[in-house]
């Protein structure tokens, strides 16, 4: 017998075998049940979820032998069609190569015919964002005045592009990936069925990598069993996976705590060196400090080596972490952009407001070992800027004192929002003349005081205060 892949022989037959989509499934096996189906609907989500199965166990559900059901037998010949795909009355239409008017007005003849075999004709109609607009507008026709005995869903996997007029004829359900624990079920019962030995934490590890789907998981587990060479261990997985062992990033993450960013920087270096797929490591690491984060302020479940104390630290660094994950989708060289994300941490501390360095000066430090008869004092930067604006401007003056400032060995760095930053470099060789060291400008992306949220919400007050927490930034809408 040919192989069949875990996807195809474990798709589900019955409602009772979907993983997830309990609101989808319980609302259709009672509209069955109640006789109160609607003509069409619309199944939204992304790949793997189960659209197109659940749609085929409904045109099981209304053309079994038994009657119309929502637990159909599976096993007449009706049932059997629709499961091979064979049933005349069940129609699969792929819109991404069936987008024309032509195909649709096709599509309304056939609706006034009635079923050839069955009680309904159920047409499929995938991928229906990509119709056109006039067969978007031939098919609103037929959906405003149904014939009976004709059932329309619309599989999507991008909502959004179907317009209003359809939607608002359709009854819409969102599909939603499943939860991870649910993905871990659905891996065990495939591989108790077949026999497979297992470890539980190899499952966890492609329960995590499908990302909630299911058809994913399903796949992923197909290959694991292979490179497993007949068992699913979570050495080989991981090494499968292309996923960092544990030992490796526990210690990224506690060099995080530790804002060791020398070791962190380090562990990036050997990893794209050792051949990992710096991007799973990253996901990886995303993932964790969102664990960590959300179980500290719940105050349970695993938040290893995160403390409350850690809670800021955990949040500009999923911040920039975050930023660098999107950032390096579009290079090549993920391995400089994580390294500068990780340096980017430094930030966190050493940034003192410019208001506090006015008030306290900042003292020249002499060079170490080099005896001088200069007498120490302290250089005067609220003067200096003063100066500044008389000679530059005071464009300059004002936009030094919304910059941060930082003094190293032998110079001084000026870290301002990057938009302002051309500003200051266009004057340099005035600014530099004021201040007792070299000036270097570095550029940062200033999180402005953004839109408050309208309302308060309680559950971030409450971690706030839990935390003694402030807000770093809020996610646009
Ligand atoms: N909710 C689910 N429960 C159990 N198996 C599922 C589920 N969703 C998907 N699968 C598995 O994944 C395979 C593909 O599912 P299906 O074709 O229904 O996905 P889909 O949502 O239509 O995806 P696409 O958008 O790519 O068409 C099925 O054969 C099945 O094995
Ligand atoms: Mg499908
Ligand atoms: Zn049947």
């Amino acid at each position: 017998m040919a192989y069949e892949n875990f996807a195809r022989k474990y798709r589900p037959k019955t409602f009772k075998e979907v993983v997830g989509q309990e609101p989808v499934v319980k609302t259709l096996s009672n509209a069955i049940k109640l006789d109160r189906l609607s003509h069409a609907y619309i199944f939204a989500g992304s790949r793997g979820l189960g659209k197109t199965t659940i749609a085929r166990i409904i045109t099981k559900c209304l053309n079994c032998e038994k009657g119309i059901t929502d637990q159909p037998c599976g096993k007449c010949e009706n049932c059997l069609e629709i499961e091979k795909g064979s049933f005349p009355d069940m129609y699969e239409i792929d819109a991404a190569s069936n987008r024309g008017i032509d195909d649709i007005r096709a599509l309304r003849d056939n609706v006034s015919y009635a079923p050839i075999k069955g009680r309904y004709k159920v047409y499929i109609i995938d991928e229906a964002h990509m119709l056109t607009r006039e067969a978007f507008n031939a098919l609103l026709k037929t959906l405003e005045e149904p014939p009976p005995n004709n059932l329309f869903i619309l599989a999507t996997t991008e909502l959004h592009k179907i317009p209003d007029t359809i939607r608002s004829r359709c009854q819409t359900f969102i599909f939603r990936p499943p939860t991870k624990s649910q993905i871990k079920e659905y891996l065990k019962r495939i591989l108790e069925t077949e026999k497979i030995p297992y470890e539980e934490e190899a499952l966890e590890l492609i329960a995590e990598a499908s990302n909630g789907g299911v058809r994913d998981a399903a796949s992923l587990l197909d290959q694991a069993v292979i490179y497993g060479g007949g068992q699913v261990k979570k050495k080989e997985t991981e090494q499968m996976l292309g996923v960092v062992p544990e030992g490796i990033l526990k210690d990224f993450l506690s060099h995080l705590k530790e804002k060791n960013l020398k070791e962190m920087v380090k562990t990036i270096e050997r990893l794209d060196r050792e051949g990992y797929d710096l991007t799973v490591f990253w996901e990886q690491v995303l993932e964790r400090l969102h664990d960590s984060l959300v179980n500290l302020t719940v105050g349970e479940g695993e938040h290893e080596p995160f403390e409350k104390e850690d809670t800021e630290l955990l949040i500009y660094a999923t911040d920039i972490f975050k930023k660098a994950f999107i950032e390096a989708k579009d290079f090549n060289d993920r391995k400089d952009i994580f390294q500068l994300a990780v340096l980017k941490l430094r930030f966190m501390k050493d940034l003192v407001p410019l208001k506090e360095i006015l008030k306290k000066g900042i003292p020249v430090k002499t060079e170490s070992g080099e005896k001088t008869t200069q007498k120490e004092e302290k250089f005067d930067l609220q003067k200096a800027i003063l100066k500044i604006g008389k000679e530059a401007g005071g464009i300059i003056s004002g936009t030094l004192k919304k910059s941060s400032i930082r003094e190293e060995e032998n110079r001084f760095v000026i870290i301002v929002d990057k938009n302002l930053a051309d500003i200051l470099k266009d004057k340099l060789d005035i600014i530099e003349k004021h201040f007792p060291k070299p000036v270097q400008i570095e550029e940062i992306e200033i999180k402005q005081e953004r839109k408050k949220p309208k309302k308060k919400d309680e559950a971030v007050e409450k971690v706030l205060e839990l935390f003694q927490g402030k807000i770093i930034s809020y996610e646009e809408e």
